[in-house]
């Protein structure tokens, strides 16, 4: 399939669309079904090319996985689970930045395991140290060889007292996997606990694990012998459901989003109303629409949760594009996340970006060079041009721009948008947009 995208934009989008499962929690499932001694299922899984890449890891371990893609269901039985062959995995180098969560489960299965060098999109430096450390610490042994990194544990893994130096979602997950099969106790301090973290705990508690979450953010592993399968349903992506909102505020629709949850995007719907957006939530999805008259400019920090997710910001970020004055995007989570306003601003868009921070949050990338604060100034009128997609959400926010855009755009690269957004072309053209893959 080519990935140039012809679009014609100016429309704009309203129609129904549905959002499955959450990217960044089913991949993480998955991995935790390497740790189950018998079968598991789990349901509302999207088509997205994450869970191809980790299903196909998966089975360079010897592990049946089974995907019904139109049910959205995946069964798996790891009970034959073995080591896979170097090259194999090396050859899955750059892929994804999943395959680091698989040395615990693989270490607690086999003894030791082979780690292919990360991939997952440039919006900065995006290190493991923290993962590497939290292994160490269990007792693991890591020797970097070939296009990855070889790991195992000569006396086993014991349970271990971390301390998050910030709160990675990825390190929280690398401490989840690792600690429910360590022998004795671990303590996680610091921890992330967005809602697909709290959904891998409820995974591993099915499981048999026994995870307790405090309210100082201080998560608590007993270790144990066994664990069985699990059988579950996935929450649904709320950052899917929040770049389908800012497509409705950046072209004036009216999007319905059935299967997203309003517990999981109550910040992102307090920002959407500051904006001017209005929403309708019912029992079955939320209802995104532009009202008529001029959209606000605001101030955003993105922070952890239960703050403004730095993957929301960039859909966003166009919409704010049509707001009527100066609006300030300061992004703590990533030090390079601005890389997608350049071709925003050759669509006639005005955004500044600046080293400082322009925000209250403490922040680890002030004066260090990193330009992780923007100011939006609107409303501009965005015109169409060609476009390369730099990574999946600032890809999706380029999608938005040229829908925004009056006149014909080409967007290439469009391939990374499959990453994360399933049936998106499909989606496309359920709101009426007017694009066709050339
Ligand atoms: C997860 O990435 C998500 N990806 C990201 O979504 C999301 O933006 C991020 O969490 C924050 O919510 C997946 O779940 C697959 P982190 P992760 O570890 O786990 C630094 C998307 O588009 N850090 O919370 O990699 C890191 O550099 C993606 O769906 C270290 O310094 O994020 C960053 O500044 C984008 N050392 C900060 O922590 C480490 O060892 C947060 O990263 C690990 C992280």
């Amino acid at each position: 399939m080519t990935d140039l995208l012809r679009v014609n934009g100016g429309t704009p989008l309203k129609g129904e669309i549905t959002v499955r499962g959450a990217k960044n929690f089913v991949s993480k499932a998955m991995v935790a079904a390497l740790l189950g001694e018998t079968p598991s299922v789990l349901r509302n899984v999207p088509l997205i090319r994450d869970v191809d890449v980790v299903a196909d890891l998966l089975r360079l371990h010897a592990v049946t996985v089974d995907y019904d893609d139109a049910a959205g269901v995946l069964e798996f039985d790891s009970a034959n689970v073995e080591t896979a062959h170097v090259r194999d995995i090396d050859a899955h180098a750059g892929s994804s930045r999943i395959p680091i969560l698989f040395c615990g489960p693989l270490l607690h299965r086999l003894g030791e395991a082979f780690i292919p060098d990360l991939g997952g999109c440039h919006i900065g430096d995006r290190p493991i140290d923290y993962h590497l450390q939290i292994l160490r610490q269990f007792g693991a042994v890591v020797n970097k060889q070939g296009m990855g990194i070889h790991i195992t544990a000569p006396r086993g893994l014991h349970g271990t007292k971390v301390e998050l130096p910030y709160p990675s979602v990825g390190a929280t997950e690398q401490t989840l996997l690792t600690a429910v099969r360590a022998q004795g106790k671990t303590e996680l301090k610091n921890a992330a606990i967005e809602p697909e973290i709290m959904d891998l705990i409820a995974v591993l508690q099915k499981m048999g694990s026994i995870i307790s979450v405090d309210t100082d953010r201080v998560i608590r592993i007993e270790g144990v012998d066994r664990l069985a399968g699990y059988e579950h349903t996935s929450l649904p992506d709320r950052i899917e459901a929040a770049s389908w909102g800012s497509a409705a505020l950046s072209t004036g629709g009216d999007i319905y989003v059935r299967g997203a949850s309003q517990p999981e995007m109550m910040t992102f719907l307090n920002t959407f109303r500051k904006v001017g957006g209005a929403f309708d939530i019912d029992d079955d999805g939320i209802r995104f629409y532009h009202p008529g008259g001029p959209l606000n400019s605001i101030v955003i920090e993105t922070d952890v949760h239960p703050g403004f997710m730095t993957d929301w910001q960039q859909p966003l970020v166009v919409a704010l594009t049509q707001a009527h004055g100066l609006s300030i995007v300061h992004e703590t989570v990533y030090e390079n996340r601005f890389g997608f306003t350049d071709a925003l601003n050759g669509m006639g868009a005005q955004i500044q970006v600046y080293r400082e921070c322009l925000g209250q949050l403490q922040c680890r990338f002030g004066q260090r060079n990193f330009y992780h604060s923007a100011v939006i100034s609107g409303p501009t009128t965005l015109r169409a041009a060609e476009i390369e997609v730099p990574d999946l959400r600032g890809g999706f926010s380029h999608l938005i721009a040229a829908l925004t855009a009056e006149g014909t755009s080409h967007v290439s690269g469009i391939e990374l948008i499959n990453r994360g957004y399933e049936h998106f072309m499909r989606k496309l053209a359920a709101l009426g947009a007017d694009v066709e893959m050339i």
